[in-house]
């Protein structure tokens, strides 16, 4: 069994996503921690049962902030960590602690379109294909070794609307099944993130 911690900012439908697909397994969702007060994730993870957090980044450097949310993953054992719209870049302070068990998933094939808006520029774009990418958290922007990426057609007749919902459906789909196998390694003592970029691809 291996204790996973996910951090959101908004909505939760990725957090909800994986807490229903990890409830049947051995390893168990043990937090949630967002950094705003008004997170409709925070409303999921009551309804799921799941120890909800709010750390204010406010009036205070990230790195004082992520003291706090280090305090919380270590109080409760924290072995893998999945950002899911969690919109804040992470300081060497965490990343370091958690070396290679960050996940993070972006709703782009990165390295194209990283940061904000990454699912408006894809369909903006004149790309054939869009997607998805799972990746290991490293210091840069969505820049980590890339575990799994999930493409679909673009369609140019498709709304703005209609694109992020098949995004969403791919994320939901994907995310958790990518965290369960990280969560596996970890409890087996075979994670090796570098080696995991290349096997998961
Ligand atoms: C997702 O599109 C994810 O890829 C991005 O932020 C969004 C979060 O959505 N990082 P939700 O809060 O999980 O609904």
């Amino acid at each position: 069994m291996a204790n996973l911690a996910v951090l959101a900012s908004g909505n939760g439908s990725n957090f909800q996503a994986i807490a229903e697909r990890i409830a049947g397994e051995p390893h168990r969702l043990c937090c949630l921690i967002c950094d705003k007060a008004a997170a409709y994730a925070l409303e999921r993870a009551r309804r799921l049962g799941i120890p909800p957090y709010v750390v204010g980044y406010a009036g205070r450097n990230r790195q004082e902030a992520e003291e706090q949310v280090i305090q919380i993953l270590r109080r409760h054992d924290i072995d893998v960590v999945a950002l899911a719209g969690f919109m804040r870049l992470l300081t060497p302070l965490l990343v370091d602690e958690y070396e290679g068990r960050i996940v993070n998933i972006h709703p782009s094939l990165l390295p194209k379109y990283p940061g904000m808006n990454a699912i408006a520029q894809s369909h903006a774009s004149s790309d054939r294909e869009v997607g998805i990418t799972v990746h290991i958290v490293d210091h840069g922007m969505d820049s980590g070794p890339i575990l799994v990426q999930r493409r679909i057609e673009h369609n140019a007749e498709e709304s703005l609307e209609e694109l992020e919902q098949r995004i969403h459906a791919l994320e939901h789909s994907t995310y958790p099944e990518v965290i369960l196998r990280v969560l596996d390694e970890v409890e087996d003592g075979q994670h090796a993130y570098r080696q995991n970029a290349r096997r998961m691809q």
